[in-house]
Protein backbone atom coordinates (compact mmCIF):
# COMPACT_ATOMS: atom_id res chain seq x y z
CA UNK A 1 0.00 0.00 0.00
CA UNK A 2 1.19 3.30 -1.00
CA UNK A 3 2.09 5.25 1.89
CA UNK A 4 -0.32 8.59 2.51
CA UNK A 5 1.01 11.64 1.21
CA UNK A 6 1.53 14.53 3.42
CA UNK A 7 -0.59 17.72 2.57
CA UNK A 8 1.00 20.70 1.73
CA UNK A 9 -0.99 23.83 2.10
CA UNK A 10 -0.70 25.76 -1.55
CA UNK A 11 -0.72 29.35 -0.93
CA UNK A 12 -2.39 32.12 -3.31
CA UNK A 13 -0.78 35.26 -3.61
CA UNK A 14 -2.63 38.54 -2.14
CA UNK A 15 -2.74 42.00 -3.04
CA UNK A 16 0.33 42.64 -1.12
CA UNK A 17 2.42 39.27 -1.28
CA UNK A 18 3.26 37.21 -4.12
CA UNK A 19 4.27 33.18 -2.98
CA UNK A 20 8.09 32.43 -3.48
CA UNK A 21 9.61 29.23 -3.18
CA UNK A 22 12.27 27.68 -0.76
CA UNK A 23 15.34 26.65 -2.27
CA UNK A 24 17.75 26.30 0.07
CA UNK A 25 18.02 26.27 3.93
CA UNK A 26 21.07 25.66 6.23
CA UNK A 27 20.62 25.54 9.79
CA UNK A 28 23.48 27.02 11.97
CA UNK A 29 22.31 25.64 15.64
CA UNK A 30 19.46 25.64 17.44
CA UNK A 31 18.21 29.04 17.39
CA UNK A 32 19.09 30.39 14.18
CA UNK A 33 18.64 28.90 10.25
CA UNK A 34 19.21 30.77 6.80
CA UNK A 35 17.36 30.21 3.88
CA UNK A 36 17.12 31.39 -0.07
CA UNK A 37 13.60 31.65 -1.73
CA UNK A 38 13.09 32.72 -5.31
CA UNK A 39 13.01 36.34 -6.27
CA UNK A 40 10.09 37.75 -8.91
CA UNK A 41 11.32 39.63 -11.51
CA UNK A 42 8.89 42.31 -9.92
CA UNK A 43 10.55 42.78 -6.66
CA UNK A 44 13.31 45.41 -6.23
CA UNK A 45 14.88 46.71 -3.05
CA UNK A 46 18.24 48.69 -1.86
CA UNK A 47 20.74 46.33 -0.26
CA UNK A 48 20.14 47.05 3.49
CA UNK A 49 16.14 46.95 3.58
CA UNK A 50 13.64 44.48 5.05
CA UNK A 51 10.52 43.13 3.70
CA UNK A 52 7.31 41.24 5.19
CA UNK A 53 7.57 37.26 4.90
CA UNK A 54 5.55 34.64 6.14
CA UNK A 55 3.25 31.20 5.94
CA UNK A 56 -0.29 31.18 5.90
CA UNK A 57 -1.60 31.25 9.44
CA UNK A 58 -4.03 28.96 11.34
CA UNK A 59 -7.03 31.35 10.46
CA UNK A 60 -6.12 30.76 6.57
CA UNK A 61 -4.94 34.38 6.43
CA UNK A 62 -1.16 34.84 5.72
CA UNK A 63 1.13 35.20 9.21
CA UNK A 64 3.65 37.80 7.95
CA UNK A 65 6.88 39.39 10.06
CA UNK A 66 9.14 41.46 8.80
CA UNK A 67 12.60 40.30 7.73
CA UNK A 68 15.86 42.29 6.69
CA UNK A 69 17.06 40.61 2.95
CA UNK A 70 20.72 39.16 3.78
CA UNK A 71 21.05 38.75 -0.08
CA UNK A 72 22.42 41.88 -1.83
CA UNK A 73 20.07 43.61 -4.30
CA UNK A 74 21.89 42.21 -7.59
CA UNK A 75 21.65 38.46 -6.78
CA UNK A 76 19.10 36.52 -8.85
CA UNK A 77 17.77 34.52 -4.69
CA UNK A 78 16.81 36.70 -2.26
CA UNK A 79 18.32 35.10 1.69
CA UNK A 80 17.28 35.60 4.84
CA UNK A 81 18.61 34.99 8.19
CA UNK A 82 16.06 33.74 10.95
CA UNK A 83 15.67 33.05 14.68
CA UNK A 84 13.86 30.02 15.57
CA UNK A 85 11.59 31.20 18.43
CA UNK A 86 10.25 27.39 20.07
CA UNK A 87 6.69 29.14 20.65
CA UNK A 88 7.01 31.96 17.96
CA UNK A 89 3.73 31.96 16.01
CA UNK A 90 5.57 32.44 12.49
CA UNK A 91 8.97 30.79 13.39
CA UNK A 92 8.20 27.66 15.68
CA UNK A 93 6.75 26.51 11.92
CA UNK A 94 8.94 28.76 9.10
CA UNK A 95 12.22 27.20 10.80
CA UNK A 96 10.61 23.12 9.29
CA UNK A 97 10.90 24.90 5.55
CA UNK A 98 12.51 22.37 2.77
CA UNK A 99 13.29 23.24 -0.97
CA UNK A 100 10.35 23.16 -2.55
CA UNK A 101 7.84 24.39 0.05
CA UNK A 102 6.48 28.23 -0.87
CA UNK A 103 6.51 31.14 1.65
CA UNK A 104 4.83 35.18 1.27
CA UNK A 105 6.66 37.58 0.08
CA UNK A 106 5.69 41.03 0.79
CA UNK A 107 5.98 43.59 -2.24
CA UNK A 108 6.72 46.33 -0.46
CA UNK A 109 10.49 46.89 1.21
CA UNK A 110 11.52 49.28 3.03
CA UNK A 111 13.94 50.64 5.47
CA UNK A 112 16.52 52.93 6.88
CA UNK A 113 20.30 50.95 6.77
CA UNK A 114 20.81 51.98 3.35
CA UNK A 115 23.57 54.29 1.43
CA UNK A 116 21.04 56.46 0.83
CA UNK A 117 20.50 57.44 4.12
CA UNK A 118 24.14 58.12 4.93
CA UNK A 119 26.44 61.25 4.18
CA UNK A 120 29.39 60.29 2.41
CA UNK A 121 32.29 58.79 4.52
CA UNK A 122 35.57 56.94 4.44
CA UNK A 123 34.50 53.93 6.66
CA UNK A 124 31.41 52.40 7.09
CA UNK A 125 30.92 50.57 10.49
CA UNK A 126 27.99 47.90 10.14
CA UNK A 127 27.57 47.07 14.03
CA UNK A 128 25.63 44.04 14.55
CA UNK A 129 24.00 41.89 17.71
CA UNK A 130 21.91 38.52 17.00
CA UNK A 131 19.90 38.39 13.94
CA UNK A 132 20.65 42.18 13.26
CA UNK A 133 23.57 40.60 11.25
CA UNK A 134 20.72 40.26 8.29
CA UNK A 135 20.72 43.20 6.44
CA UNK A 136 25.18 44.02 6.57
CA UNK A 137 25.05 40.96 4.76
CA UNK A 138 23.31 42.02 2.33
CA UNK A 139 25.30 45.61 2.38
CA UNK A 140 28.81 43.50 2.65
CA UNK A 141 27.67 41.66 -0.55
CA UNK A 142 26.91 45.07 -2.75
CA UNK A 143 29.95 46.09 -4.67
CA UNK A 144 28.80 49.60 -4.64
CA UNK A 145 29.31 49.71 -0.94
CA UNK A 146 32.81 48.70 -1.82
CA UNK A 147 32.66 52.28 -4.27
CA UNK A 148 31.41 54.37 -1.51
CA UNK A 149 33.56 53.89 1.37
CA UNK A 150 37.06 53.03 1.61
CA UNK A 151 36.59 50.52 4.31
CA UNK A 152 33.89 48.19 5.27
CA UNK A 153 33.52 46.94 8.87
CA UNK A 154 30.79 44.22 9.68
CA UNK A 155 30.79 43.96 13.51
CA UNK A 156 28.84 41.07 15.10
CA UNK A 157 28.54 40.12 19.03
CA UNK A 158 26.41 37.20 19.82
CA UNK A 159 26.23 34.72 23.03
CA UNK A 160 27.60 32.03 22.08
CA UNK A 161 29.85 30.91 18.94
CA UNK A 162 27.44 28.58 16.83
CA UNK A 163 25.48 32.15 16.41
CA UNK A 164 28.44 33.69 14.55
CA UNK A 165 26.24 32.77 11.62
CA UNK A 166 28.29 33.74 8.08
CA UNK A 167 31.06 33.28 10.04
CA UNK A 168 33.11 31.63 7.27
CA UNK A 169 31.88 33.45 4.36
CA UNK A 170 32.69 36.69 6.63
CA UNK A 171 36.19 35.81 7.53
CA UNK A 172 37.14 34.51 4.10
CA UNK A 173 35.83 37.87 2.84
CA UNK A 174 33.53 36.40 0.69
CA UNK A 175 36.49 35.14 -1.45
CA UNK A 176 34.02 33.06 -3.32
CA UNK A 177 31.66 35.74 -4.31
CA UNK A 178 32.24 36.66 -8.29
CA UNK A 179 31.47 40.12 -7.62
CA UNK A 180 32.97 41.56 -4.49
CA UNK A 181 34.87 38.60 -3.94
CA UNK A 182 38.16 40.99 -4.90
CA UNK A 183 36.62 44.33 -3.48
CA UNK A 184 35.80 42.52 -0.03
CA UNK A 185 39.78 41.34 0.27
CA UNK A 186 41.11 44.76 0.47
CA UNK A 187 38.47 46.76 2.06
CA UNK A 188 35.84 44.44 4.31
CA UNK A 189 36.81 43.94 7.68
CA UNK A 190 34.87 41.50 9.86
CA UNK A 191 34.85 41.92 13.77
CA UNK A 192 33.16 38.80 15.75
CA UNK A 193 32.59 38.64 19.24
CA UNK A 194 31.14 35.97 21.54
CA UNK A 195 29.81 37.06 24.85
CA UNK A 196 28.86 34.15 26.95
CA UNK A 197 31.94 31.46 25.74
CA UNK A 198 35.74 31.93 25.29
CA UNK A 199 36.25 33.07 22.03
CA UNK A 200 39.42 35.93 20.75
CA UNK A 201 37.03 39.13 21.55
CA UNK A 202 34.58 38.00 24.07
CA UNK A 203 33.21 41.66 24.90
CA UNK A 204 30.58 43.57 24.16
CA UNK A 205 30.85 45.56 20.83
CA UNK A 206 30.57 49.30 23.17
CA UNK A 207 33.81 47.67 25.13
CA UNK A 208 35.94 46.81 21.90
CA UNK A 209 35.42 50.66 20.52
CA UNK A 210 36.45 51.74 24.18
CA UNK A 211 39.87 49.48 24.23
CA UNK A 212 40.27 50.02 20.71
CA UNK A 213 40.29 46.45 19.55
CA UNK A 214 37.73 46.85 16.98
CA UNK A 215 39.85 48.74 14.99
CA UNK A 216 43.00 46.62 15.13
CA UNK A 217 44.28 46.00 11.37
CA UNK A 218 41.57 48.60 9.90
CA UNK A 219 43.64 52.11 8.31
CA UNK A 220 42.90 55.17 9.93
CA UNK A 221 42.16 56.49 13.54
CA UNK A 222 41.28 54.06 16.44
CA UNK A 223 38.34 55.54 17.15
CA UNK A 224 34.85 56.58 15.55
CA UNK A 225 34.89 60.08 14.01
CA UNK A 226 31.89 61.69 12.15
CA UNK A 227 34.35 63.65 10.03
CA UNK A 228 35.08 60.35 8.31
CA UNK A 229 33.07 57.39 9.74
CA UNK A 230 29.15 56.14 9.14
CA UNK A 231 27.67 53.60 11.41
CA UNK A 232 24.74 51.91 11.34
CA UNK A 233 23.34 50.10 13.64
CA UNK A 234 20.86 46.51 13.57
CA UNK A 235 20.10 44.66 17.13
CA UNK A 236 17.98 44.63 20.37
CA UNK A 237 15.84 47.97 21.32
CA UNK A 238 18.42 48.20 24.10
CA UNK A 239 21.76 47.76 21.84
CA UNK A 240 20.34 50.40 19.59
CA UNK A 241 19.33 53.27 22.78
CA UNK A 242 22.86 52.56 24.08
CA UNK A 243 24.74 53.22 20.87
CA UNK A 244 22.74 56.24 19.57
CA UNK A 245 23.68 57.79 22.77
CA UNK A 246 27.32 57.01 22.50
CA UNK A 247 27.36 58.10 19.05
CA UNK A 248 25.53 61.14 19.81
CA UNK A 249 27.28 62.26 22.82
CA UNK A 250 30.34 61.87 20.03
CA UNK A 251 28.83 64.33 17.41
CA UNK A 252 27.59 61.68 14.97
CA UNK A 253 23.78 63.13 13.74
CA UNK A 254 21.35 60.33 13.05
CA UNK A 255 20.09 59.60 9.01
CA UNK A 256 17.00 59.18 7.48
CA UNK A 257 15.80 58.37 3.79
CA UNK A 258 15.16 62.01 3.50
CA UNK A 259 17.73 63.72 5.87
CA UNK A 260 20.86 61.42 5.44
CA UNK A 261 22.95 61.55 8.28
CA UNK A 262 26.61 59.95 9.95
CA UNK A 263 24.52 56.72 11.55
CA UNK A 264 21.47 55.08 11.21
CA UNK A 265 18.87 52.55 13.06
CA UNK A 266 16.85 49.53 12.73
CA UNK A 267 15.29 46.89 15.17
CA UNK A 268 16.44 43.38 14.45
CA UNK A 269 13.20 42.36 16.37
CA UNK A 270 10.44 43.87 18.12
CA UNK A 271 10.98 42.64 22.24
C1 LIG B 1 12.54 45.78 11.00
C2 LIG B 1 12.61 44.35 11.48
C3 LIG B 1 13.46 43.45 10.83
C4 LIG B 1 13.54 42.13 11.26
N1 LIG B 1 14.41 41.28 10.64
C5 LIG B 1 14.57 40.01 11.11
C6 LIG B 1 15.51 39.11 10.51
O1 LIG B 1 16.18 39.44 9.52
N2 LIG B 1 15.62 37.88 11.05
C7 LIG B 1 14.87 37.47 12.12
O2 LIG B 1 15.03 36.34 12.56
N3 LIG B 1 13.98 38.28 12.69
C8 LIG B 1 13.79 39.53 12.19
N4 LIG B 1 12.85 40.36 12.77
C9 LIG B 1 11.95 39.76 13.79
C10 LIG B 1 10.78 39.08 13.08
O3 LIG B 1 9.92 40.06 12.54
C11 LIG B 1 9.96 38.15 14.01
O4 LIG B 1 9.77 38.74 15.27
C12 LIG B 1 10.64 36.80 14.21
O5 LIG B 1 10.64 36.14 12.95
C13 LIG B 1 9.88 35.90 15.20
O6 LIG B 1 8.55 35.72 14.74
P1 LIG B 1 7.56 34.82 15.57
O7 LIG B 1 6.19 35.03 15.02
O8 LIG B 1 8.05 33.42 15.61
O9 LIG B 1 7.64 35.40 17.04
P2 LIG B 1 7.26 36.88 17.55
O10 LIG B 1 5.94 36.82 18.23
O11 LIG B 1 7.40 37.86 16.42
O12 LIG B 1 8.42 37.14 18.60
C14 LIG B 1 8.39 36.51 19.88
C15 LIG B 1 9.55 37.00 20.71
O13 LIG B 1 10.76 36.40 20.24
C16 LIG B 1 11.85 37.30 20.35
N5 LIG B 1 12.43 37.52 19.01
C17 LIG B 1 11.74 37.75 17.86
N6 LIG B 1 12.61 37.90 16.81
C18 LIG B 1 13.85 37.77 17.33
C19 LIG B 1 15.14 37.83 16.76
N7 LIG B 1 15.29 38.07 15.43
N8 LIG B 1 16.20 37.65 17.55
C20 LIG B 1 16.02 37.42 18.89
N9 LIG B 1 14.81 37.35 19.50
C21 LIG B 1 13.74 37.52 18.73
C22 LIG B 1 11.29 38.60 20.93
O14 LIG B 1 11.50 38.59 22.32
C23 LIG B 1 9.82 38.53 20.61
O15 LIG B 1 9.02 39.25 21.52
C24 LIG B 1 12.74 41.69 12.35
C25 LIG B 1 11.87 42.59 12.99
C26 LIG B 1 11.82 43.91 12.59
C27 LIG B 1 10.91 44.85 13.30
N1 LIG C 1 21.49 33.58 22.65
C1 LIG C 1 20.97 32.53 23.27
O1 LIG C 1 21.59 31.48 23.42
C2 LIG C 1 19.55 32.57 23.81
C3 LIG C 1 18.93 31.37 24.18
C4 LIG C 1 17.59 31.39 24.60
C5 LIG C 1 16.90 32.60 24.68
N2 LIG C 1 17.52 33.75 24.34
C6 LIG C 1 16.71 34.99 24.46
O2 LIG C 1 16.54 35.59 23.17
C7 LIG C 1 16.55 37.03 23.28
C8 LIG C 1 17.57 37.61 22.32
O3 LIG C 1 18.82 36.99 22.58
P1 LIG C 1 20.08 37.18 21.64
O4 LIG C 1 21.19 36.38 22.18
O5 LIG C 1 19.65 36.99 20.21
O6 LIG C 1 20.33 38.75 21.76
P2 LIG C 1 20.97 39.60 22.92
O7 LIG C 1 20.56 39.19 24.28
O8 LIG C 1 20.68 41.02 22.52
O9 LIG C 1 22.55 39.30 22.78
C9 LIG C 1 23.27 39.34 21.55
C10 LIG C 1 24.59 40.03 21.78
O10 LIG C 1 24.38 41.42 22.02
C11 LIG C 1 25.02 41.81 23.21
N3 LIG C 1 24.25 42.92 23.81
C12 LIG C 1 23.03 42.82 24.37
N4 LIG C 1 22.62 44.04 24.79
C13 LIG C 1 23.61 44.92 24.45
C14 LIG C 1 23.79 46.33 24.64
N5 LIG C 1 22.85 47.06 25.22
N6 LIG C 1 24.92 46.87 24.18
C15 LIG C 1 25.88 46.12 23.59
N7 LIG C 1 25.77 44.79 23.40
C16 LIG C 1 24.65 44.20 23.82
C17 LIG C 1 25.04 40.55 24.05
O11 LIG C 1 26.03 40.65 25.04
P3 LIG C 1 25.82 39.97 26.51
O12 LIG C 1 26.03 38.50 26.34
O13 LIG C 1 26.87 40.64 27.34
O14 LIG C 1 24.42 40.27 26.96
C18 LIG C 1 25.35 39.51 22.98
O15 LIG C 1 26.71 39.49 22.66
C19 LIG C 1 16.86 37.34 24.74
O16 LIG C 1 15.65 37.67 25.39
C20 LIG C 1 17.42 36.03 25.30
O17 LIG C 1 17.12 35.87 26.67
C21 LIG C 1 18.82 33.76 23.89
Amino acid sequence: MSQPQVEVATLEPTAAATVETVLTVKHWDERLFSFTVTRPASFRFRSGEFVMIGLQGDNGRPLLRAYSVASPAWAEELEFLSIKVPDGPLTSRLQKIQPGDQIYLGKKPTGTLVTDALLPGKRLFMLSTGTGLAPFLSLARDPDVYEFYEQVVVVHSVRKVSELAFREELSSGFAEDPLVGEQAAQQLHYVPTVTREPFKNNVRIDKLIESGALFEGIPGEARLDPATDRVMLCGSMDMIKDFAALLEGMGFVEGSNAKPGDFVIERAFVG
